[in-house]
């Protein structure tokens, strides 16, 4: 067992201290690029300054052919592009690959100093993280980092998803969790064939009619991440770390991804992959409050004065907790808005 007192200090001796708390940045949309691709690693000083946080992939997607390609790809960005207020990220190959151990030796040696967050896949315990803590520490101190690396997880098989509550406790380098609806679809057998959304089988109907019983049933599709998307925000919070939404593979279909996008958003997620260009601009929009709430969450505390008792708006009851929710989206608001000039204007902070 591991004092408490022992939490918050570097695993290896010259190691950076670990954080108290995740640092916010924007990151409504991680957006990723395959590193090895020579034409994507063209446009990557282009598409920085376009979103919140670029990950170069090293993972599922690229072909094993081009892993130390990718690997090579992530080292060049990392030394050579200004980021600007962009985030870097990338994600590593599973800790049951042979490629995962000189991914994460070229990424701290090497981009070390450039990178904020590394992306673990198929985490399905406190143990991987564990194993990938001590690792990280022992390599910054060899870099002679000052900042730690932070980690941040996807949740993309029934282990990882038993143990969430433990994987986002299991070291304070947890910065968030990423829901993998792919993989997890295929671990956990579910008979879909999508990288994220819903699915048209998945639904509930109306009762027959009971005078014609070959009357049309209205159905209505239902969200089948509903439960691990809830589950996920719980023990993300609980832990005090960035709960996202995963990936939204039908590029075409704008109007699902964003109701995808929104739904978690509304559930408590802090941004989503994007996988195409189109994806920024929808993760932008959904995961930044909507102006008429920021209007109206500004009219309620201003209402409430101290934020205790109850009184009625426009007919209805606001209180003590409809001032915190209210709170909730005007802090996020303007942690936005002070770093985006154009949202500060529309939101009028
Ligand atoms: C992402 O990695 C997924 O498996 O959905
Ligand atoms: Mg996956």
């Amino acid at each position: 067992m591991r004092s408490a007192r022992d939490f918050y200090r570097p695993l290896a001796v010259g190691a950076p201290e670990p954080v108290r708390e995740v640092p916010f940045r924007p990151s409504r949309m991680i957006h990723f690029f395959p590193p090895s691709v020579e034409k994507m690693l063209a446009k990557v000083p282009d598409i920085a300054p376009t979103v919140d946080v670029l990950l170069a992939n090293l993972e599922d997607g690229v072909p094993a052919s081009d892993k130390e390609a990718a690997r090579a790809g992530l080292i060049h960005v990392a030394q050579t592009v200004d980021m600007g207020d962009t985030q870097l990220w990338t994600r590593v190959n599973s800790l049951d690959s042979p490629w995962c151990l000189d991914d994460l030796t070229a990424a701290v040696l090497e981009g070390g100093e450039a990178l904020d967050v590394i992306m673990v896949p198929k985490v399905e315990g406190p143990e991987d993280i564990h194993y990938v803590d001590r690792l990280l520490a022992q390599l910054e101190a060899k870099a002679g980092l000052t900042e730690p690396l932070m980690v941040h997880a996807i949740l993309e098989t029934a282990r990882g998803v038993a143990n969430v509550e433990a994987i986002c406790g299991a070291s304070p380098r947890m910065q968030g969790l990423s829901l993998g609806p792919a993989d997890l679809a295929a671990n956990r057998r579910m008979k879909t064939t999508r990288v994220g959304g819903g699915h048209p089988g998945y639904l509930v109907r109306t009762d027959p009619d009971p005078d014609d019983a070959d009357a049309p049933r209205t159905t209505y599709q239902q969200d089948l991440w509903h439960y691990t998307i809830s589950r996920m925000v719980d023990a993300c919070v609980m832990h005090g770390i960035l709960p996202y939404y995963g990936p939204f593979g039908d590029i075409r279909d704008t109007t699902a991804c964003e109701d995808q996008f929104r739904n978690a958003y509304l559930l408590g997620c802090v941004g989503a992959w994007s996988l195409h260009p189109v994806q920024i601009g929808i993760a932008k929009t959904v995961f930044s409050p909507d102006p008429v709430e920021v209007a109206h969450a500004k009219r309620v505390v201003e209402a409430m004065g101290d934020g205790t008792g109850a009184l009625m708006l426009d007919g209805k009851m606001e209180d003590d907790a409809s001032v915190k929710q209210c709170k909730v989206v005007l802090e996020l608001a303007s942690q936005l808005a002070s770093r985006d000039p154009d949202l500060a204007a529309t939101y009028d902070l």
